[in-house]
């Protein structure tokens, strides 16, 4: 049976990139795998010093420190280099390159999350079953999130090793997004980071049941719906499982009420979601507003230690500092184009604060 003629909510084809089956897999899933889709040089080089980075020895587990990690940036390159066909299939589900944002979430880095995992839980015969993890949520720590907000269009998943099953793979759940967008169209007043948009999530979760967890070869890229609930998972295979997760950030507001029906796939999910073909009456009813994103604090936090090891590092060959390749080592310049790609000039939300210490696994 094709889904296209039955479901009341076909993906509107063509895609320029997108096959229709992947059209298809991302408005009935939520999201959409691009196997072995990032350039190798880019994982290559900033894999090489990932163990300087953590403090840790590759070839001794005991020396493995904090079992799960968030490490702040050294390099950032553009997107669409980084993984070009992704970046095609990307813009497909965007409704067209234009729309996405020029600067901001622009730039893909090594800003890398860790999931080491640890011997205990290796050993462990009981593994948490999703409904029993805490910690589900969409990822937004910078805007006033409303239905129609693109700030956080898409959360992609860059794997830079393999990931097996039981191996830390993210935990995402499928049915939980209709949940999540019929709780944004509940609520126009919208939902600020750090004040009430943290237990959306885990409350919906408990009546869901389509779970499903990335299993990943080295350069898989996942392209996850803004909404789309997801945890991270634990680890019990004692390896170093390592990803970044970027976002896809756009211009504008979706809109949810197109005459021409011509809406794009990150809308088509939104009205599916609602069963509905437009959304004429929403509006949101407080402002649009835009902040400091609040976990930033913790990750330049380590930048300092992992800059001195990687001196250090550079030093143990005979190089000097300039051989180690940061953008906290470039100059002012470097400092400034960091900051506005990643929204450190926008002001802090006195009221929800700063996130000082890495959220628990
Ligand atoms: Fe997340």
């Amino acid at each position: 049976m094709s889904p296209e003629r039955f479901s009341p909510h076909p993906p509107k084809l063509p895609y320029k990139f997108l096959t229709p089956q992947e059209a298809d897999h991302f408005l009935t899933h939520g999201w959409l795998k691009v196997p072995n889709a990032i350039i190798p040089e880019y994982i290559d080089a900033w894999m090489g010093d990932f163990w300087v980075r953590t403090g840790g020895d590759e070839h001794d587990k005991t020396t493995w420190k904090d079992e799960y990690q968030h490490l702040p940036h050294h390099r950032q390159v553009r997107h669409d280099q980084f993984c070009p066909e992704a970046w095609q299939k990307i813009s497909d589900i965007c409704g067209g390159e234009e729309r996405i944002h020029l600067e901001r979430e622009r730039w893909i880095g090594d800003n890398f999350i860790v999931n080491f995992g640890s011997e205990a839980r290796s050993k462990s015969q009981v593994e948490t079953s999703p409904k029993e993890k805490k910690g589900w949520h969409f990822d937004n720590d910078w805007y006033r999130q409303f239905l129609d907000s693109s700030g956080t269009a898409m959360t992609i998943i860059h794997c830079f090793t393999d990931i097996p099953a039981h191996g830390g793979g993210t935990w995402l759940c499928e049915d939980g997004l209709a949940g999540v967008i019929q709780h944004l169209y509940d609520h126009p007043e919208g939902l600020d980071p750090g004040l009430n948009n943290g237990d959306v999530c885990n409350d919906i979760i408990k009546s869901c049941e389509e779970f499903t967890s990335v299993v990943a070869k080295k350069g898989d890229v996942f392209i996850l719906h803004g909404l789309l609930p997801h945890v991270a998972s634990f680890n019990y295979l004692h390896y170093a499982r390592v990803i970044t997760n970027p976002h896809v950030t756009l211009k504008e507001p979706y809109n949810l009420n197109r005459p021409d029906g011509d809406y794009s796939l990150l809308e088509q999910v939104i009205l599916r979601g609602l069963d509905r073909q437009s959304v004429p009456e929403y509006e949101p009813t407080r402002d649009r507003m835009y902040w400091y994103p609040r976990n930033w604090t913790f990750k330049e936090a380590k930048i300092r230690d992992e800059l001195d090891a990687m001196i250090a590092a550079a030093k143990a060959k005979g190089l000097d500092e300039k051989a180690v390749d940061s953008i906290w080592l470039k100059g002012e310049q470097a400092r400034k184009d960091f900051d506005e790609r990643n929204g450190l000039l926008l002001p802090v939300h006195e009221e929800a604060g700063l996130q000082l210490s890495q959220h628990k696994l």
